[in-house]
């Protein structure tokens, strides 16, 4: 199979995050932060060690500012349903994955929120003079922003809306981004990052990240309440970090397996990463530019977006178009809205969707190339 859903979830998994996983499952006999036993000590240590590891590689200066969750839908839940109150004004860009939208949509209701949706362009791109004008008539608490679109690629300009954001609290959903981009938090004045392990750090499915600038802790309320392993005599969830937001027996072998994936993309560096996946993209666009009825969604400039190309073809259905590439070619993409129904009514390609072809650091030019031989022949 030529596997080109890599924005669903990276395929294949390094060997050494199969590893760290099935040695976790294999050679670690106890639960971290719960018992003095060595093996208990040992799950403390390849915790700790996780989380210094995710701290450094997004530049956070203090480990206990990651969170470990389920997923980035947790880490954004966490971030939204924690913060927000009744009444609050919020603002999310047009490129919101229902991860944001859903979140908000059910706060709307349950806390009377005023959400407001932040024109994007066609390719994708937020519309900054109308960001800074909506947020000058009236401060909103929270600004989300998917950094990189998991429908187009379209790569927001992080810095510009750093810069006009003000004291508004910025949340950005880095699901796409995070182990295809450098992001430097401990530079940058981002608020709260949420990202999964499964997808570019190429961690398992069931563990992901909340990273939450040092002090914003008090804002939030936690998601779940539960054993710690610390301050048991007391019925109420601990004040410190992380335990204030991780309760229950955690993802060991996730975390050591998003911990493995890490170390991999340091030892191959994430540059290199970044432009092996790109480049396939490019190849790709090249090789179908001429396919009769064909549109490409997403940033023209290609430097502008990640390794994600999103297309249809004129007369057929994504889902069939998709159908065919699976059981004709063996080429696995993901057809439809891709969670991310906003992001379709931006682009205009509300309520079909697209045909979504996400490389990876695992494919070859020769998956691009035998791709686009077939989504021609599709087209006749
Ligand atoms: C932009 C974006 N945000 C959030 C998510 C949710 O991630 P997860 O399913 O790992 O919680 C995804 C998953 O596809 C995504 O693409």
């Amino acid at each position: 199979m030529i596997y080109l859903d890599q924005a669903a979830t990276s395929f294949p998994k390094p060997v050494e995050v199969v590893e760290a996983i099935a040695s976790t499952l294999k050679n670690i006999p106890g639960s971290p932060g719960r018992s003095a036993h060595k093996g208990a000590l040992e799950a403390s240590r390849i915790l700790f060690e996780a989380r210094e590891k995710v701290a450094s590689f997004i530049g956070a200066e203090d480990s206990s500012s990651i969170i470990f969750t389920s997923g980035a839908t947790e880490s954004l839940n966490l971030v939204l349903q924690g913060l927000l109150k009744e009444g609050d004004r919020v603002l999310a860009t047009s490129m919101e994955h229902n991860s944001v939208a859903r979140v908000l949509g059910h706060l709307k209701k349950e806390r009377k929120l005023e959400v407001i949706y932040l024109p994007c362009d066609e390719e994708g791109f937020l519309d900054l003079e109308r960001c800074e004008k909506i947020l000058r008539e009236k401060p909103a608490q929270l600004l989300c922003v998917n950094l990189v679109s998991n429908v187009t690629g379209t790569i927001q300009p992080l810095h510009e809306i750093l810069a006009l954001k003000g004291e508004t609290l910025l949340l950005l959903d880095g699901a796409q981004a995070v182990g295809h981009l450098p992001l430097d938090v401990g530079h940058l004045p981002i608020d709260f990052l949420a990202f999964s392990g499964h997808k570019g750090l190429f961690g398992p499915p069931g563990v992901g990240v909340l990273y939450l600038r040092p002090g914003l802790e008090e804002k939030l309320r936690p998601l779940k309440f539960g054993g710690t392993g610390s301050r048991s005599e007391f019925l109420e969830q601990p004040p410190f970090l992380p335990d204030r937001f991780e309760c229950g027996t955690p993802n060991l072998p996730g975390i050591a397996g998003l911990a493995a994936g890490i170390d991999f993309i340091e030892k191959i560096g994430l540059t290199k990463i970044h432009r092996h996946e790109t480049a396939l993209a490019d190849i790709f666009l090249d090789r179908i530019k001429e396919c009769p009825g064909l549109k490409i969604y997403g940033p023209q400039d290609r430097v502008k977006a990640s390794a994600i190309v999103s297309l249809n073809i004129e007369g057929l259905a994504p889902s069939e178009v998709a159908r065919r590439l699976d059981r004709e070619f063996g080429v696995a993409v993901r057809a439809g809205l891709h969670c991310a129904p906003l992001a379709h009514q931006t682009i205009g390609s509300f309520p079909q969707g697209t045909v979504r072809f996400s490389f990876g650091y695992f494919n070859r030019l020769a998956d691009a190339e035998k791709a686009a031989e077939a989504l021609l022949a599709i087209a006749g």
